[in-house]
């Protein structure tokens, strides 16, 4: 598999455009076989993520209409198994969401259990608490997750942890139910309001999504929608936080502003400038980046997909900072990476203690999950002398053309297979 090869130092900067949000249309895929017509979904990120749980309706019959990079039309009026097999949910945990859908829909579904992966163990508890509680019975066996149901009936779900899967499970399988669902305590992030907008662009009837209580009075059927993906601001906090920690000046663009206040915020107390404008948000870095504290929380807050990456920028932000990961038990497997570069970081318990220092070192890491490689990734472009990334593939599931942007903002980033001797030779005397 090739990785980055990356010669850091250079300052980014320049504008460049963020795709639609993975993770809304991740939920938004599982939704469209809830009805028999055509439904169109435009914006959607061309990622490895997307594409498998695009070919996993597909194996259950749907159809999946490519009418560009980043539009699909889905037809689930072909839909003709219940049944996922393992393969898929072994590549693409969301393809748990087909749960929800096919429950919804036709009152029955089997998906094999999602493992734990490398930032915890990601139970489902909840998820299949809101089945149970609409009426589904729920079995484990064989790696397999069976659920069936004679009628699906609404109910008062009030949910343990704020879950954005089993949020989204949950309105899946409720928006077609006999009678009215209330969900207490969901998850408020802006691809659980994008999943009931587009519900609702459907026929749905769904209240509240994005508040602490989400209303759905269910309907008979779903019709037709043409629906365009939000944003991802993961995407768009990666790439402010790369201008932040190589001492650059980005721009993001096709952004929605409000949805990045608790990563511009966070930006702005390590000493960074922010313009917001319309659809579009700047990080000018300060001459020194200084530490702070910070802690990830469910939506507002501070981002447990943005963890990875503030603490880059703060490896090499003058003074103590520390970053506690409160959403996933052991989300800091990429220390060890940062440190090999020279980051003076520890970890206790889930909290990272960052001494920062005035400059990283190149070194060969490799990435152990999507968001850590981002931030390896970032760490290299902010280091002296030459970083190579393993693991591009996980890089992959969650961001479109990562290096092509990159160096579209200066970067000098090469995807280069590691068995190619030359073409390494080549970027290494470049770089001497
Ligand atoms: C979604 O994962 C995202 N994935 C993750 O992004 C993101 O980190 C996470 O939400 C938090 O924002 C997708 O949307 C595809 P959770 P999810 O259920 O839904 C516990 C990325 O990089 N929990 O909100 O799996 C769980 O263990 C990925 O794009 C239960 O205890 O996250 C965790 O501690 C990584 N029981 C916490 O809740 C349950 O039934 C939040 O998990 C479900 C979750």
């Amino acid at each position: 598999m090739e990785q980055y090869f990356i010669k850091g130092g250079n300052p980014l900067k320049g504008t460049v455009d963020i795709c639609g949000a993975k993770n809304a249309a991740l939920a938004l895929i599982a939704a469209a076989i809830l009805t028999q017509e055509p439904v169109v979904i435009s914006n959607l990120p061309d990622v490895s993520d997307i594409n498998l749980l695009l070919d996993a309706i597909a194996q259950i019959g749907a159809v999946v209409e490519r009418i560009d990079r980043h539009k699909v039309k889905i037809i689930g009026a072909t839909v003709h198994s219940c049944v996922l097999n393992y393969e898929y949910i072994s590549k693409i945990r969301a393809s748990y969401y087909l749960l929800g859908s096919l429950l919804g829909r036709f009152h029955q579904a089997e998906v094999a259990m999602p493992g734990g992966c490398v930032i915890g163990a990601r139970p489902i508890d909840q998820h299949i608490k809101g089945f149970e509680a609409l009426g589904a019975v729920v079995d484990l066996e064989d790696g397999q997750i069976k659920a069936r149901a004679d009628a699906l009936t609404g109910n008062h779900i009030y949910f343990d942890v704020v879950s954005v899967g089993a949020t989204i499970n949950v309105m899946l399988a409720a928006v077609l139910a006999d009678g009215n669902t209330i969900i207490e305590n969901p998850a408020k992030e802006p691809h659980v309001v994008d999943l009931a907008n587009m519900l609702n662009s459907m026929g749905a009837h769904i209240r509240g999504a994005g508040t602490d209580v989400i209303r759905i009075r269910g309907v008979k059927s779903l019709h037709k929608t043409d629906y365009t993906v939000i944003p991802d601001q993961i995407e768009a906090g990666t790439f402010l936080f790369a201008g932040a920690a190589t001492g650059g000046d980005v721009t993001v663009n096709n952004v929605i502003p409000k949805h990045l206040e608790s990563i511009t915020a966070k930006l702005e107390d390590i000493g960074c400038f922010i313009e917001e404008y319309d659809e579009a948000v700047r990080v000018v870095a300060g001459p020194q980046l200084h530490g702070t504290q910070v802690k990830t929380l469910p939506y507002p807050g501070f981002p447990t997909d943005m963890q990875p990456q503030m603490t880059v920028a703060l490896t090499v932000s003058e003074g103590i900072s520390t970053v506690t990961e409160s959403i996933f038990e052991n989300r800091f497997k990429y220390a060890g990476e940062l440190a090999r570069m020279g980051a003076r970081i520890k970890i206790e318990a889930n909290t990272a203690i960052i001494t920062g220092v005035k400059h990283l070192k190149g070194a060969q890491v490799s990435a152990p999950d999507l968001r850590a490689g981002a931030a390896l990734t970032i760490a290299g472009l902010a280091a002296q002398g030459v970083t190579q990334v393993g693991g591009v593939e996980y890089i992959q599931r969650g961001y479109e053309d990562f290096d092509v942007k990159l160096r579209s903002l200066g970067a000098d980033i090469r995807k280069i297979d590691p068995a190619d001797q030359e073409a390494i030779e080549q970027f290494r005397q470049k770089c001497s």
